[in-house]
């Protein structure tokens, strides 16, 4: 088996052709090893390929690097990526068979653990009606209840298949009805990949947006402007919204400083912009009602996706009602899908939803507490500085040793400046230390660590087990080694 943090370990490049099949067909692998470990090639798990790296060098012939969303290449922890095979619970197996302890989670679309037996009921029971009509039907009508129920700013909710269509679809939604271009976004925060929310802004003062990445083109984001977390902007009435995570949930784990969220709220009225809360992660994570239910804020605009799906496919716009019905059919501005508000999309959140009441997301604040407290002080006793900020029941992770930093990191980081200061390198070798403990957490330093159902008190405790082990791995072992080739 591979060692997938060293790049030098012996790769298998000796990837056994496919068998040959009728064209059109789906064949097998390798037709002995496929039969024997009961893999069908149709559902291919790819329990019968012998090794990560025969996955990924065939992947890397027909996609991209490998990889259909960029940081899970591990380019900025650098090493070899794991190939997920299944998942259960709070735990996943890769295709060589090893077991890790999840802490990524689906990057906190899986809330109730993998593969839930009610989830998993649902979606069976959705697929066996059909798997998608092109057509109204009462599964998304009973979200979109469910939504409006739960959070208080939603009068009306437009569901679409991703957390990036969410948040374009509000921008496009945000303009059309204030009839204004510019946008207002925080450096640090992420809205996923649509052109106008990827600019790269300066920190510490308020620019006008440049792309953040190749081919956006400058006329995408010339009014797009870029400012610091945590500090209300003065805004211009040619701003048709602001849009940010309530809780920045991208560049590690920032609470909004108190009063942020109020005053960005007090300055968009006083010029008649949308306020747009990105509530991707936070949606249905920190509570029913979200953050804005947390921090007493109403957005005129949400964006949701990950938990509303049980793990599927989705994404939601929600908002007040006077702007939603400038969507179309009823007004101008254009928004449609092949499948929007999917019906086993649908399914699988409901089917979640059934179970995210008060007393699990207490459940989970007292888990997200309990972990950070757990893997902080396996840290401190290893001398790795590592800490681990709470806010409800995400967790977050910062290390760095400053002085600036020294009494409580985690509390004093609020904005990206200040985020960007965590120790990358050591990032990198904790992610591989905690890899080879059996541990899973996203390759690259600024994600959130998400807990859920699955992480029992037991399953805490192996974490914080292996925590303390990787952290003095991690103060031993020499970056250099992990051939680090990019962030994402
Ligand atoms: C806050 C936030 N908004 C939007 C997105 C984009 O969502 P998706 O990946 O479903 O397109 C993400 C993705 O992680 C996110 O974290």
């Amino acid at each position: 088996m591979a060692d997938p943090s060293d790049p030098t370990s012996p790769v298998s490049a000796q990837v056994p052709a496919p068998v040959e099949v009728p064209a059109g067909m789906v064949g097998w692998c390798d037709p002995v090893r496929c039969a024997a470990s009961a893999c069908d090639p149709v559902i291919c798990n790819g329990r019968a390929l012998g090794s990560n790296d025969e996955v990924m060098l065939r992947s890397q012939a027909v996609i991209p690097g490998g990889v259909n969303s960029s940081i899970r290449a591990f380019a900025s922890v650098g090493g070899r990526p794991y190939v997920v095979s299944r998942a259960a619970g709070a735990e996943i197996w890769d295709v060589e068979g090893t077991r890790y302890l999840d802490l990524v989670q689906s990057y906190g679309a899986v809330i109730l653990g993998h593969a839930h037996p009610d989830v998993t009921a649902a979606i069976s029971a959705a697929a066996a009606d059909g798997t998608s009509y092109g057509a109204p039907t009462p599964r998304e009508m009973r979200l979109a209840e469910q939504i409006r129920d739960s959070v208080v700013s939603c009068e009306q909710v437009r569901f679409m298949n991703s957390g990036t269509e969410a948040t374009s679809t509000a921008v496009r939604l945000a303009r059309g009805y204030t009839g204004r271009d510019v946008i207002v976004t925080f450096h640090g925060n992420f809205h996923g990949a649509t052109d106008a929310l990827l600019a790269a802004g300066g920190s510490g003062v308020a620019t006008l947006g440049l792309p953040g990445t190749a081919g956006v083109p400058k006329g995408s984001v010339a009014a797009t402007m870029v400012v610091p977390y945590n500090q209300v902007p003065t805004l211009s009435d040619e701003v048709a919204a602001v849009i940010v995570e309530p809780v920045a949930a991208n560049m590690g784990l920032v609470a909004p400083a108190p009063g942020f969220l109020e005053g960005v709220r007090a300055e968009c009225d006083r010029v008649g912009a949308v306020l747009i809360f990105d509530e991707v992660i936070t949606g249905f994570r920190l509570g029913r009602g979200g953050a804005q239910a947390k921090y007493d804020v109403a957005p005129d605009l949400t964006c949701f996706g990950k938990v509303i799906g049980g793990g599927l496919p989705i994404g939601a716009v929600g908002g007040r009602r006077a702007i939603m019905e400038t969507l179309t059919p009823l007004g101008p501005v254009f928004h449609a899908g092949t499948l929007a508000g999917n019906p086993i999309a649908t399914a699988a959140g409901l089917a979640a939803m059934n179970l995210l009441n008060g007393d699990l997301y207490m459940e989970l604040m007292a888990r997200a507490r309990h972990l950070s407290a757990l893997m902080g002080e396996a840290c401190t006793s290893e001398g790795f500085p590592a800490r681990f900020p709470v806010v409800g029941t995400l967790l977050g992770i910062y290390i760095g040793g400053s002085e600036q930093f020294s009494d409580d990191a985690a509390a004093s980081v609020t904005n990206f400046a200040q985020a960007k200061t965590t120790d990358e390198a050591a990032y990198a070798r904790f992610f591989h230390a905690m890899l080879r403990n059996g541990v899973a957490m996203a390759p690259g330093a600024y994600e959130a660590i998400f807990v859920g159902l699955a992480h029992t008190d037991e399953i805490l405790v192996q974490i914080a087990e292996a925590t303390a082990r990787a952290a003095r791995e991690a103060m031993n072992q020499s970056a250099d080694s992990l051939g680090i080739t990019g962030t994402t």
